[in-house]
């Protein structure tokens, strides 16, 4: 079991991709780290690997689309820690390069609000309360250049529109929060070469992990409610 004493960090989709990376980068500035993935499976050999380098982590199994996974995953990380430190909205999905706005499979919009924006916004709700215990809480949301405003594509609309969205929970949740010790952001990690970002991505997982990493280690006086880009505020 890792060590309740060090902060703790919970990651959706810390299995794999940018989420694996942020899991890993964490875990070397000596946080625990809960990595969560759909399968508990893949969450356990993800934290094994974690925990071979010398790191404190451990794995969860977590549907962000589900309450009652979400319901489970809290009650289990209260009563083995009492306490949630960081919480990284990474988990996302349906990058629909297939659809134009006009003519949209609804089946895959609702998809898309149910993982990149519910999902995120469930977290946050059942965890808030646990950070609010202890003054202390930095939440980042793993948003997307798609769903920035200034981005006038008609590409991959489920995707942009769940993002854009989640940029606005973002400033609705951290202004809220304002002056309670809990730090909300978001940020663009750019084009990253993983399972979605595919093998011709300019950037890696490191460089797509690092504001993240940098968001959830905030100092007391760091940024809320914003949204960055390699460490510095982007337009919405
Ligand atoms: N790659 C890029 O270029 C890029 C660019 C901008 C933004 N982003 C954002 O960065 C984040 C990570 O992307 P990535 O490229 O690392 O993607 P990825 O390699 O496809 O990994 C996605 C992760 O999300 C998890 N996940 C998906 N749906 C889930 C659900 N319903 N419940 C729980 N976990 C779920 C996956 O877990 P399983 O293994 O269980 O499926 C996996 O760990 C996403 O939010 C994405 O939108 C990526």
């Amino acid at each position: 079991m890792p060590d309740p004493d060090s902060r703790v960090a919970l990651i959706t989709g810390g299995n794999r991709g940018i989420g694996r990376g942020i899991a890993e980068g964490l875990v070397k500035a000596g946080y625990t780290v809960i990595v969560t993935a759909r399968s508990a499976r893949d969450a356990e050999a993800a934290a094994a690997d974690l925990q071979a380098g010398k790191g404190n982590a451990v794995g969860r199994g977590l549907e962000v689309t589900d309450a009652g996974s979400v319901l489970a995953l809290y009650r289990w990380v209260e009563n083995n820690y009492d306490r949630c430190d960081v919480l990284v909205n990474n988990a996302g999905g349906y990058f629909d390069t297939n659809q134009q706005p006009s003519t949209p499979d609804f089946s895959v919009i609702q998809g898309a609000v149910d993982v990149n924006l519910i999902g995120p916004w469930r977290m946050a709700a059942a965890f808030v309360p646990l950070m609010r215990r202890h003054g202390y809480g930095r939440i980042v949301n793993m948003s997307s250049g798609a769903g920035q405003f200034v981005n006038p594509r008609a590409t991959t609309p489920a995707y942009s529109v769940t993002k854009a969205a989640l940029n606005m929970l973002t400033v609705r949740l951290g202004s809220e929060l304002k002056g309670s010790g809990i730090l909300v952001n978001a940020c663009n990690p750019g084009w990253v070469r993983t399972d979605m970002g595919g093998p011709n991505a300019p950037r890696s997982v490191e460089e797509g992990a690092d504001t993240a990493i940098w968001l959830a280690t905030l100092p007391d006086d760091g940024p809320t409610a914003g949204y960055f880009a390699d460490r510095k505020p982007v337009a919405w």
